[in-house]
């Protein structure tokens, strides 16, 4: 089978993981008979160095007739690079949120799970952690405040910056959807996180996902509000399967799932639409300074990749081939220095892809 991959290596790290994966990405598609035929695309800092802009006409163009994207990382430390000394719109992070609005990526599903392996790592109590926990946060990521109206003005000699948060019932319903099929595939419950308490736009959305649940009668789902969900996540991870939450609540949480588990450079991420087409990324950033040091964590990404083999192409064996020479790397105890402990061999980036395109 032909993968048609765009690929965004990006910024920072970005370039480094993104080849590492190539490396596995290789092995499988050898063992299998596919062949993959990458097209590279630029956005975030590296597209601003050429072109001035974060994402070019083109470069949209390329990613539509892609039939997935696998995208490294964007965007550089805000506090030196010139990038951030552009207009807003012309900032790394631009590009991307004008790609997830131009591809209609509404669904981000962000898996936050605890690596038996790497439990060590994980900063909460042992009597927490070793319950263990699984959980998929399924984020809406094309409405919300970060698609909204906004400006900032100038009112009695005064500056006010506004931002608006909307939603309609069917942007709600269609991540809901989502998350209740995921549900389905796994544990069988939604956490759906809200504001109702004071947001308008939170109580239509509680309305809208309870309608959702009557058609997935075994499906349990639960409302719990967003503060309550960041106090839980680190009190008892455990007792979540999918939780289903609006753009911004999902940036939040998604971090703060991530961290839990101790090992942000281990988790992939997906955003799709409702075709079959979806851009994978790691859940971490660009990691500017350690970048071209030959530190990163590749394994994010190519769980990523993973995730794309079985989303967008229904690969679910060469999927399960990835997956598995993750966990067979990290039986043997390499770890990459995010995720180093006692008694383990440390490896570079460059290192840690080659063992593990040795494993499939
Ligand atoms: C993420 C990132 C982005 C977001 C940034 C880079 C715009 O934090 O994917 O979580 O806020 O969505
Ligand atoms: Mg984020």
């Amino acid at each position: 089978m032909k993968l048609r991959i765009g690929c965004i290596p990006g910024d920072g790290i970005g370039p480094e993981i993104i080849r590492e994966t190539g490396k596995v990405l290789e092995r499988v598609a050898d063992k299998y008979g596919h062949k993959l035929e990458y097209t590279e695309i630029l956005m975030g800092g590296a597209s601003i160095d050429v072109h001035g802009v974060p994402l070019t006409e083109e470069a949209i163009a390329a990613a539509k007739v892609s039939e997935a994207i696998l995208m490294g990382s964007i965007g550089g430390d805000p506090a030196t690079s010139p990038w951030y000394r552009l207009e807003p719109k012309r900032r790394p992070e631009a590009g991307l949120l004008r790609l997830r609005k131009e591809l209609n990526l509404f669904a981000n599903l962000r898996p936050a799970v605890l690596y038996p392996q790497l439990a060590g790592a994980c900063p909460l109590k042992e009597e927490i952690s070793s319950r263990g926990f699984d959980i998929l946060i399924v984020r809406e990521l094309t409405g919300g405040l970060y698609f909204g109206e906004r400006k900032t003005i100038e009112e009695n000699g005064r500056l006010k910056a506004i931002d608006t948060l909307t939603y309609t019932e069917d942007e709600i319903r269609r991540i809901a959807v989502k998350a209740f099929e995921v549900a389905m595939k796994r544990k069988k419950k939604v956490t759906s996180v809200d504001k109702a308490n004071v947001l308008d736009s939170s109580r239509l959305w509680r309305k809208v996902t309870q309608e959702v649940a009557s058609s997935y009668p075994e499906v349990e789902l639960e409302h719990m509000l967003v503060d309550n969900c960041a106090m839980q996540l680190v009190k008892d991870p455990a007792q979540f399967d999918v939780i289903l939450t609006e753009n911004m609540f999902g940036d939040i949480l998604s971090d703060e799932a991530s961290m839990v588990t101790g090992s942000i450079g281990m988790l992939a991420s997906a955003s799709l639409n409702d075709s079959r087409f979806g851009l994978y990324e790691p859940s971490h950033g660009s990691a500017p300074d350690i970048a071209g040091k030959d530190m990163a964590n590749p394994i994010a990404t190519l769980l990523s990749a993973a995730m794309m083999l079985r989303y967008s192409f229904d690969l679910k064996q060469e999927a399960e081939d990835v997956e598995r020479a993750v966990h067979a790397v990290l039986d043997k105890k390499y770890r990459t220095v995010d995720i180093m402990s006692e008694g383990c061999t440390p490896v570079g980036c460059s290192e840690m892809g080659s063992l593990l395109a040795a494993e499939i």
